[in-house]
């Protein structure tokens, strides 16, 4: 008997080798000078990751009704601000990493001051690809409008009131106790803001849509947000190196608070939960349409990487 397949596990595969030739098309070549800037560059987006957040691009569009040709460029934006946040997250100076996504770091791979520039590049890449789509698509494109809306709320999302101030928050936390209120802050914006603008540029591709569905999406994104960032620090203490692709324990080694340290692991586990179901709730009006978005929610609080 043929296995039946998964079908999100089928939605991902498509959306994900979708946004890997979007970024393909969108990064500089690799012989192009400066080549050890571009090189290192494509090392950090291209080839590995899990794209959720281009996948909530997708997903959102798509309860829509948005063709996914118009999503590429958004999707690609907010990866390519994920990718250059992993990249300066990983410097000696922040998390002090060796491995992610299953190799060395940018900075062991191409140097420090590189791994800088490659940050540097990747996020004003980012805002170029949202106002340009990425070369080599033709066809119907988002309207001047939307594509403001998006670029705005991306800014926000990646910068000192998003996760840019979410990182500096964190680094403060190092060999603190943080109590629960600060912890959340510390999550909802290191790794919310930019979920949560993932689903709303997915929304934002849409011109007819009323507030009351931009504030149900909002709601779920919210969640997801925080709901992804606790689930992240439970795998650091549970999952495996070789899983996870980056290294087991790090939390841990540079006291980092987190939600297990903080509640204990089934606590921890109990809360992502109960952001999963609040998820659903915000989606209940919604028809099967939505069901990208649900099963994204799932994979978020029950993912090994
Ligand atoms: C890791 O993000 C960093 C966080 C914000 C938690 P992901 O778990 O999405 O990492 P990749 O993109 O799949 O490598
Ligand atoms: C990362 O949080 C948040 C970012 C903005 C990159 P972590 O430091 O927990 O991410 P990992 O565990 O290194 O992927
Ligand atoms: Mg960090
Ligand atoms: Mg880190
Ligand atoms: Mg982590």
């Amino acid at each position: 008997m043929k296995n039946s397949p998964n079908p999100f596990q089928e939605w991902l595969r498509f959306h994900q080798a979708r946004v890997e030739r979007a970024l393909e098309h969108a990064l500089p070549p690799a012989g192009t000078h400066p080549t050890h800037l571009h090189e290192a560059m494509r090392y950090a987006v291209l080839g590995a990751g899990k794209r959720i957040r281009p996948a909530l691009v997708y997903a959102a569009g798509a309860a829509l009704d948005t063709p996914a040709a118009l999503l590429d460029a958004p999707a690609c934006a907010v990866e390519l601000i994920h990718a250059y946040s992993l990249v300066h997250d990983d410097l000696p100076a922040m998390d002090n990493d060796d491995l992610r996504r299953g190799k060395p770091t940018c900075h062991r791979a191409y140097g420090e001051a590189t791994a800088l520039l490659v940050g540097d590049a990747l996020q004003s890449l980012a805002f170029h690809v949202l106002v340009h789509d990425p070369a080599g698509q033709t066809g119907p494109a988002l309207p001047a409008a939307a594509r403001l809306r998006m670029v705005e709320t991306l800014a926000a999302a990646s910068g000192s009131r998003g996760m840019a101030g979410g990182q500096a928050i964190d680094l403060a936390a190092e060999g603190r106790k943080l109590n629960l209120a600060e912890l959340e802050d510390m999550h909802i914006h290191k790794t919310g803001a930019l979920i949560r603008a993932s689903v709303l540029l997915g929304a934002y591709s849409s011109p007819a849509t009323d507030d009351g569905i931009i504030e149900r999406l909002d709601r779920y994104a919210k969640c997801i947000g925080l709901a992804f960032q606790i689930r992240d620090d439970i795998l650091d203490v549970e999952g495996e190196t070789g899983t996870l692709g980056k290294t087991q324990g790090a939390d841990a080694a540079r006291a980092k608070p987190t939600y297990p340290a903080l509640l204990g692991p089934g606590p921890a586990k109990l809360r992502a939960r109960e952001l999963f179901e609040e998820t659903m709730d915000a989606l209940a009006t919604l028809d099967e349409r939505a069901d990208p978005l649900r099963w994204i929610a799932a994979y978020t609080v029950e993912r090994n990487h």
